[in-house]
């Protein structure tokens, strides 16, 4: 098999070396003709899910006697939807309703119980070091080493993404200035940043390494309103710019309307529908009447319409 892996000559030169912070697309789209090679990638599909279930203990609280097993519930319960390349798709959903879950297993950070997860065609179970090279995650609560700078944190992620020094840098402060962080206080300790800018610097070091499959979990949670919409083009940006398919999670339901292709609604570990946001506020609303997406979020999420749908 050939070496599909990108050799730190290609990017030398490449295009972010002429302008800091341009998503690279050049590598992006030879990684996915490698895959399509080998047989994984269909040429459209980013990701498919299939009859995803994950079962967890339940909270201590509820457990009856040591000996006994503590019973489990379904946080996903046969979770199914495909996202094409170039989508940006929404989750939304109540607290607890199974995203984070969802995206950690996509991330081949938890392993699925029942059902498939298939990156361009590839296994997260069966070949979860392949996946991770096509993916980038953000976390709510992206963990750093606090006690290193800014620019200490991002050195140590360019290195294990194969970037040259240089080109990391120049892209990195190219792609902080895009949403407003001041390259200067990279300097500064991890720790003494605010939540914000901290975040900032996590979207950043994801984004430097142009994956083919972002996974954002609430990556506008925390974020200032300028700050909010600047990482919002940033991700419409990188979706233009570079193909990346994005999937995100978010409570911000402005922000799933104006950001996101099509959404679905997770509750209570099931997918109860999918559609573009124009869709579900046609289905929310009343007749002639427009819903929002608040609308649409209280409605599928809704005891009253969860009750119809299963008859009463
Ligand atoms: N490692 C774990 N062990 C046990 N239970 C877990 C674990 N991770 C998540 N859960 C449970 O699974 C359910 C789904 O959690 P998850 O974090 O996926 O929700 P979420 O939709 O991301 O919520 P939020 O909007 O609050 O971020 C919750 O009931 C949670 O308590
Ligand atoms: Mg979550």
């Amino acid at each position: 098999m050939n070496d599909k892996r990108v050799t730190n000559d290609d990017l030398k030169g490449g295009p972010a070396m002429e302008s800091a912070g341009t998503l690279d697309r050049v590598n992006l789209d030879r990684e996915l003709e490698l895959l399509a090679a080998d047989g994984f990638y269909d040429g459209k599909r980013a990701l498919r899910v299939e009859g995803l279930t994950k079962r967890f203990p339940q909270p201590e609280g509820k457990r009856r006697g040591f000996w006994r097993r503590r019973p489990r519930f379904a946080a996903l319960a046969g979770v199914t939807f495909a996202v094409e390349k170039n989508e940006i798709f929404g989750l939304i959903g109540m607290n607890g309703s199974g995203k984070s879950t969802l995206i950690r297993i996509l991330s081949t950070l938890l392993a699925p119980d029942e059902g498939e997860v298939e990156v361009f065609g590839v296994d997260v179970t069966r070949n979860p070091a392949r996946v991770r090279e096509l993916i980038n995650r953000v976390a709510v609560d992206a963990a750093f080493f606090k006690v290193l700078s800014g620019s200490e944190n991002l050195r140590y992620a360019s290195r294990l993404y194969g970037l040259w020094p240089q080109e990391a840098r120049g892209r990195y402060n190219g792609l902080l200035r895009r949403i407003g962080f001041e390259p200067k206080r990279l300097k500064d300790q991890v720790k003494s940043l605010s939540r914000g800018e901290r975040q900032k610097v996590a979207v950043v070091r994801a984004f430097m390494s142009t994956p083919a499959l972002l996974l954002l979990d609430e990556p506008t949670t925390g974020l200032d309103p300028r700050s909010k919409r600047e990482v919002q083009r940033l991700i419409r940006d990188m979706r233009a710019e570079a193909g990346t398919t994005v999937l995100l999670t978010t409570h911000d339901m402005e922000e799933a309307e104006r950001l996101c292709d099509r959404i679905g609604i997770l509750h209570e570990g099931r997918l109860i529908t999918v559609g573009t946001p124009a869709e579900l506020e046609r289905r929310a609303g009343g007749p002639g009447e427009a819903a929002t997406m608040e609308d649409v979020f209280l409605k599928f999420t809704g005891a009253e319409w969860l009750a119809d749908e299963n008859g009463g």
